[in-house]
């Protein structure tokens, strides 16, 4: 992580009045407290203090498992780790499929915790071309569109924010199409809360024992109360019924940071979002999105620099978050973020000029537009006999 970036993003969430489109939060206002205590009270009486498996809860196995074989995938409570987070999937993911010091294949834009994770185990990250590919086919993160996959042998397939594609329709995952050569790696980060740190990791089969071992010396186990919380929680809940109230929620928050954009930096082009939280957005000039970040923050609004999402330098673009920024503050935040980039361009004119980097004619607002990535994954799904994208199915605990 670039400390400076990590500084200013320290300072906007230290600041109440700064209003923050940065970070890939959830909306705490839908974590569902109520419950959640419900099923902490029945989690503290079970045997959820004591030492467990390193495999994980088997209710929460069998209800990932089951979600999975709603979509299309050969997928048992046995093929299942419960992890902390996704993010020790992907590590786990990362110390199995990857040799030391092999690059590893993100595409153009990525999830910088993996990036940065990746450089941290010794590979290197780079956009294609080799033999590992990191991806995220049914909603990618930052851009939230799907991600085509076209190249790579073995995948590491983040499924982060498959269920919060605003359309309902989650796509069969790469795993369906064949468990041998993909890593499946999913959470309930997005869809409940990160604070409890509970993901999970579907190696190929034969990767099961080294990926059960990885887990064991790394920390035992996921945390065994936050395992039995999460379990309990999907008993008193309808979790599809869930799942529908975030995607609407979201939806409208997406549509309300899109309409801002257009009316406040109508130059600015950036591509609808079919799901999760945010949109990838290309300002019409050159200059550096920390910079940028730095006079927003000044103005009372964050971001997340783009080049923190990128494997090779790129244009500049930024990711801007609707998902934790209440509707009505939205509009607010975008004026905002229109004055910090009148500003930069007044501070450095000759770097951030209009037009500089493309003719005039292609400096529009890319909505509303085809879906040709989503479409990509599902021809990549079904010709390896995966079926095409299909409603979630709902499964609940026993
Ligand atoms: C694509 C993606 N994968 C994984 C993670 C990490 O998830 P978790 O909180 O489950 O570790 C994130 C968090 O932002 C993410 O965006």
């Amino acid at each position: 992580v670039d400390p400076r970036i990590e500084h200013l993003q320290r300072r906007i969430a230290a600041s109440p009045g700064v209003i923050s489109f940065g970070g890939g939060l959830p909306s705490d206002a839908c974590f569902p407290r109520r419950l959640l205590s419900r099923a902490f009270v029945a989690a503290v009486g079970s045997r959820a203090l004591q030492y467990g498996w390193p495999e994980g809860s088997e209710g929460l196995r069998r209800f990932v498992s089951e979600r999975l074989r709603s979509r299309g995938a050969a997928v048992t409570p046995e093929d299942v780790i419960i992890t902390s987070g996704a993010q020790q999937a992907i590590d786990i993911a990362a110390r199995l499929a990857c040799r030391p010091g092999e690059q590893i294949a993100v595409g153009e834009t990525s999830y910088p915790g993996a990036i940065d994770l990746f450089r941290t185990r010794g590979l290197r990250p780079v956009r294609s071309g080799a033999r590992v590919r990191y991806a995220m086919p049914a909603l990618h993160n930052p851009s939230g569109r799907a991600e085509a996959v076209v190249d790579g042998e073995v995948f590491l397939e983040d499924d982060a924010y498959a269920e919060l594609r605003f359309d309902g329709l989650v796509p069969a995952p790469l795993c369906a199409a064949g468990r041998e050569r993909v890593f499946h790696i999913g959470t309930f980060s997005k869809t409940l809360c990160p604070g409890l740190r509970v993901g999970w990791l579907v190696p190929p089969p034969r990767r099961m024992r080294r990926a059960l071992r990885l887990k064991r010396d790394g920390d035992l186990q996921a945390g065994g109360l936050a395992q039995a919380v999460v379990e309990r929680y999907l008993e008193l809940t309808d979790w599809d019924a869930r799942l529908a109230r975030l995607r609407r929620m979201y939806a409208r928050r997406a549509t309300r940071l899109m309409e801002a954009l257009e009316r406040e930096l109508p130059s600015w082009r950036f591509a609808e979002p079919l799901g999760g939280f945010s949109v990838w957005v290309e300002p019409d000039g050159e200059g550096s999105s920390t910079s940028l970040l730095a006079i927003a923050v000044g103005e009372g609004v964050g971001f997340d620099p783009g080049s923190s999402f990128r494997a090779a330098p790129g244009p500049l673009a930024l990711r801007l978050c609707y998902s934790a920024v209440d509707e009505a503050a939205i509009g607010e935040g975008v004026r905002r973020l229109a004055r910090a980039w009148a500003k930069l361009r007044a501070h450095d004119p000759g770097r951030t000029r209009v037009g500089r980097r493309r003719p005039a004619a292609r400096l529009r607002a890319l909505r509303p537009r085809p879906r040709p990535r989503a479409a990509a994954v599902d021809a990549l799904v079904s010709s390896v006999g995966g079926g095409a994208a299909r409603p979630g199915r709902g499964s609940r605990l026993p």
